[in-house]
């Protein structure tokens, strides 16, 4: 006979608690809806609130606003991999050969796909873009077929605006101009504030397309401290700044590429004083911010900036439609050079996606898909995280990235992720070795893994197999 009286809502919550403990029910997910769950369980929708709360104080389930209750994620059991410390002084970037190997193996379909940060088309609204896409064609076809203005379509720029205004930054239509994705954003950026010969403080380990963009305008780099949460070292910034080592910054606006650290808002206000101060300009890639996993999305530092100090540059590449080459940057005062700059290049962006774009951002369904995205994105990284814990050899070190669909992974020091690349490829899994986000052959023992192709049997096979090869590595064999 029970002892205790057991009310019904304990009851709910021991069901739903027992979903969570068998796997059923994974951490990060979305749980039953309370309806779902009192008309399952045959009570009244009260009785479920009920049984939900008591989850929630007992740190089963997390409830988001506007969103519903969520399984809590578990614990992390790996340690995040220590803050750099790359040299403060300017260096030429030097690129490893192994960067074009891994953009070739990156797009082959026969590879596991960990290496590029690519999103599977799979998880995009592909189906619907390519509608709107067909329908402009036919429909708006002649106006397509020209060059557009010197900042790109009206339509999409007001929808950029409109989308900027979410987060607190006012701007017209005019303050935008659209460019062939975030890469060449970057670039204009770079071609307004500096001079080849230049050095530009930048995140370590840093994406390797801003390495390469750097390299080509022939720009030195002072690659800065960078804590795998917190981002980079303030102190180490001003240090560099007061030795007027630098000419420009470039940060990422959150979930940097490839460590997964947003800064602090407090620290991004302290760079933007710092930089305001030194009169050295802030150019911030925002390509993952739409892909955040908390409720609210990062406010990059543009919103923040108080004194014109920062160019702004973002895509969809990351969550839309990363065969369009759409991106966008908003210059401030530096839009005259720009606009030079990006006659001198590409001359214009073609017009047929950027009018198609426009029309899904106008249909409203653009934050219906991000929020699919990034529960996707979210939920991809925390199996996958769960698989490195299992999978890895000890000593290996995990980022916790709370957005974007990257992990960095830090290894015993005598793995040498180079020699691992070719020996993973000859297994069918590709991944991208540490040195290429380096412009001076650092993170040797280091490894970036893509979540773009969401979660399925073939990644999780894939990183059992880089898992097991990392484990003969590190023992010597
Ligand atoms: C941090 C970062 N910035 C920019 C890009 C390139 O963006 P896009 O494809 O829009 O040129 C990437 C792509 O991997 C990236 O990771």
């Amino acid at each position: 006979m029970p002892t205790q009286p057991r009310f019904r809502y304990e009851e709910v919550a021991d069901f739903v608690a027992g979903l969570a403990a068998r796997g059923a029910l994974r951490p990060g997910t979305r749980a039953p809806s309370l309806r779902d769950i009192s008309t399952q369980q045959r009570t009244s929708l009260s009785t479920a609130v009920q049984a939900y709360r008591l989850l929630e104080d007992r740190g089963i389930l997390e409830a988001r606003p506007q969103s519903g209750y969520y399984v809590a994620k578990a614990a992390p059991v790996l340690p995040v991999p220590a803050a750099t410390r790359p040299s403060s002084r300017p260096a030429k970037v030097e690129l490893s050969g192994l960067m074009l190997d891994l953009l070739a193996h990156a797009s082959d379909e026969t590879f596991v796909p960990l290496g590029c940060a690519i999103p599977s088309p799979r998880l995009l609204s592909s189906s619907k873009l390519d509608r709107i896409l067909a329908r402009t064609a036919r429909v708006k076809g002649g106006h397509c077929n020209t060059y557009s203005p010197p900042r790109g379509e009206i339509s999409l720029r007001l929808e950029i605006a409109r989308r900027m205004l979410r987060f607190g930054k006012a701007l017209s239509p005019e303050d935008i101009a659209i460019t062939c994705g975030c890469t060449e954003a970057l670039a204009l950026a770079l071609d307004a504030v500096t001079e080849p010969g230049d050095a530009v403080a930048i995140e370590s380990p840093s994406y390797f397309g801003l390495l390469q963009v750097l390299r080509a305008k022939n720009l030195k780099v002072v690659e800065l401290p960078t804590d795998a949460v917190t981002g980079i070292s303030v102190d180490a910034l001003q240090e560099v700044l007061a030795a007027g080592k630098v000419r420009a910054c470039v940060l990422a606006s959150s979930f940097c590429n490839p460590l997964g650290c947003t800064m602090p808002e407090e620290e991004k206000r302290a760079v933007l004083r710092l930089l305001a101060r030194h009169r050295v300009p802030l150019i911030e890639d925002d390509v993952y911010g739409d892909i955040h996993f908390g409720e609210e999305r990062p406010l990059p530092f543009s919103a923040l900036d108080t004194h014109d100090n920062v160019i702004h540059c973002g895509s969809f590449s990351k969550t839309l439609a990363p065969g369009y080459r759409i991106g966008w940057i908003t210059t401030g005062r530096h839009m005259g050079r720009v606009l030079e700059s990006k006659f001198a290049t590409t001359l214009a962006t073609p017009v047929l996606t950027q009018v198609a774009l426009a029309g899904f951002l106008q249909n409203g369904d653009y934050d219906r898909h991000l929020r699919r995205l990034r529960r996707s994105f979210s939920d991809t990284l925390e199996r996958m995280a769960r698989v490195i814990e299992q999978a890895f050899p000890p000593g290996t070190r995990v980022s916790r990235p709370e957005g974007g669909f990257v992990l960095w992974l830090e290894l015993p020091r005598q793995v040498d992720t180079r020699e691992l690349f070719s020996l993973a490829l000859r297994k069918g899994v590709c991944f991208a070795p540490g040195v290429v986000f380096s412009g001076s052959g650092k993170y040797g023992h280091c490894m970036r893994l893509s979540g773009g192709h969401g979660w399925d049997a073939r990644i999780e096979k894939g990183l059992r197999t880089l898992g097991a090869m990392v484990c003969r590595a590190a023992a010597g064999r």
